[in-house]
């Protein structure tokens, strides 16, 4: 019998972690330049925030370095012990580390919970004096003809789709002040714009990152709904020959604890 994936009670996401490798595999593949920001060390104690199915955290484990991944969600966790992972189940809202880790890392989990002044202390608290967090999360502008799509298709549904994902793409200013408010000092913070293909489509796409969203309607209206999406963002998202690509813009960022 198949397990239904827990629903973040956030978001209303569920991570459902085979059709995140078949679609969201990207995610941890295009990580490279944050990953290079790290700059991993044998020996160095690593967390990996919002770590998933740890396909990153094994790549980071492989430098030598000791990782320790994080994730909210119990499939995530599953999947990544599956990997011989050292994991533990936490919400990034109530981390229970302190003083203990030489970096924070986290890619492509940061703009998925609400609450950063409840992160950025805890990761704060994780890291050992001089330790650093180097992250990437979605940014200013992430994703912004999709939201703005699925919000205008789904208004007439009586479903808010902004409000809904309660997905955080803050500006470089505004996480600059965040980081400064736990007592980080940021040696660098960009905005990055990444257009990124989606071999499998939009509908592949809108289905494993939106069905917090669109999860909202009964079965007949979300298929509806879900056929206006893609038909609003074709014009703008697919070339000729059918090869969709997502408007991701990144937020990249390396701070340190003094
Ligand atoms: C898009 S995945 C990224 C996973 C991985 N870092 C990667 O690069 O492939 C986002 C992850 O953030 C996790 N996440 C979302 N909210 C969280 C929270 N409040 N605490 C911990 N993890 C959270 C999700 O469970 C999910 O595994």
């Amino acid at each position: 019998m198949d397990t239904i994936p827990p629903r973040d009670t956030t978001t209303g996401q569920t991570w459902n972690t085979e059709a995140y490798a078949a679609n969201g595999r990207f995610v941890a593949t295009l990580a490279s330049s944050v990953v290079a920001l790290l700059a991993p060390q044998p020996g160095e104690h690593i967390l990996d925030l919002g770590c998933g199915d740890g396909a990153l955290t094994e790549q980071l484990a492989a430098t030598g370095a000791v990782l320790l991944g994080v994730d909210a969600s119990s499939t995530m966790i599953s999947a990544a012990r599956q990997r011989n992972l050292n994991v533990e189940q936490h919400d990034a809202t109530a981390l229970p580390f302190h003083q203990q880790f030489d970096a924070v890392f986290s890619n492509a989990a940061l703009h998925w919970i609400t609450n950063q002044q409840a992160v950025l202390t805890g990761v704060h608290r994780a890291l050992r004096s001089g330790g650093r967090f180097v992250a990437e999360m979605g940014g200013q502008g992430n994703i912004a003809a999709i939201r703005t799509a699925l919000q205008a298709v789904l208004a007439p549904y009586h479903v808010d789709a902004e409000a809904t994902a309660a997905s955080f793409f803050p500006s470089p200013a505004t996480y600059r002040h965040l980081l400064e408010s736990v007592g980080f000092t940021v040696q660098s913070i960009d905005l990055i714009p990444r257009p990124t293909p989606l071999p499998n489509g939009m509908d592949s796409w809108l289905n494993t990152f939106r069905n917090g969203v669109l999860d909202h309607l009964n079965p007949a209206a979300r298929a509806t709904a879900l056929a206006a999406t893609i038909a609003l963002l074709k014009p703008v998202l697919c070339d000729a020959d059918g090869n969709w690509t997502a408007d991701y813009v990144r937020l990249r960022f390396h701070a340190t604890r003094s």
